[in-house]
């Protein structure tokens, strides 16, 4: 069972909140006492969220989009964010293949999974920098993982999360001196819209890992590639 390691409520952010891993991230954040900023597409559709008991706040956010991601941090204003998990994403569509590429979508697939975090660390960075144990937690995936061989296709996915761990990676260099942790993070292969049926973990599973993993993260570290139950994963 997921240990409480904080002594006082934070302040999470969570993007991609309302389906998924997301709101598995919601429901064991706001179980142990801390505010969630639960951030989705559709706030009004949201339904699953709403039900979650506790401290969750629901916010408007689309990350592929530079105004509504600047509307949202305005909302966010000057408050305290201890932890901003950059957890929404997309596999990027059927046509993904050698033979079949759709480069529109793959251009979309990169500004969700790849631009989306990076813009929102930029605009969230005030708030953190506010925080005594800030953390930057990116949902990637070992599909874009240079030390693993699995096989081939999906290239507009494993592009943008291979460009996504890579960006974390620098910016946790550059966030260090201000003692801003900055991870890439796999969650597993869970059985969500995205993971599908077969995978091998169900979200409480996943969501519960991470949550540990993210209540003790510590600057030594930051920058590196970790899995949901802890293990450092290759890049
Ligand atoms: N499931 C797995 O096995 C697995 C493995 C490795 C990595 N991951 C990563 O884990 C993260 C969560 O995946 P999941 O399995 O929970 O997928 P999911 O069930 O398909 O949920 C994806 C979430 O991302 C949101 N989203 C998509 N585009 C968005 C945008 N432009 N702005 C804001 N939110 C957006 C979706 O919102 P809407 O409902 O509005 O579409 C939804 O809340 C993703 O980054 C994914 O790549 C998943």
């Amino acid at each position: 069972m997921a240990t409480v390691e904080t002594k006082t409520a934070e302040t999470i952010v969570i993007t991609g909140a309302n389906r998924g891993i997301g709101l598995g991230l919601v429901r064991c954040f706001a179980a142990a006492g801390h505010h969630v900023v639960a951030a989705c597409r559709q706030p009004d559709k949201a339904e699953a969220l709403r039900l979650v008991p506790g401290a969750v706040e629901i916010m408007q956010l689309d990350v592929a989009d530079a105004v509504s991601s600047a509307a949202f941090a305005r909302q966010i204003g000057t408050r305290t964010i201890d932890v901003l998990i950059n957890n929404a994403g997309v596999m990027g569509g059927n046509k993904q293949g050698f033979a079949n590429m759709d480069y529109d979508a793959w251009l979309r697939t990169f500004e969700i999974n790849t631009l989306g975090p990076f813009r929102l660390t930029s605009l969230l960075l005030p708030n953190l920098k506010q925080s005594k144990h800030a953390r930057v937690v990116t949902i990637s995936s070992q599909m874009g993982a240079f030390g693993l061989d699995m096989g081939f296709g999906t290239y507009a996915y494993r592009s943008s999360k291979s460009a996504v761990s890579k960006v974390m990676q620098v910016l946790a260099l550059e966030l260090k001196a201000d003692n801003i942790i900055v991870c890439p993070v796999h969650p597993g292969w869970v059985q969500t819209d995205m993971g599908g049926a077969n995978a091998q973990i169900p979200v409480e599973q996943s969501a519960g890992g991470l949550f540990k993993l993210i209540s003790t993260l510590t600057l030594a570290q930051s920058g590196r590639f970790w899995t949901w139950d802890g293990r450092e994963h290759i890049w």
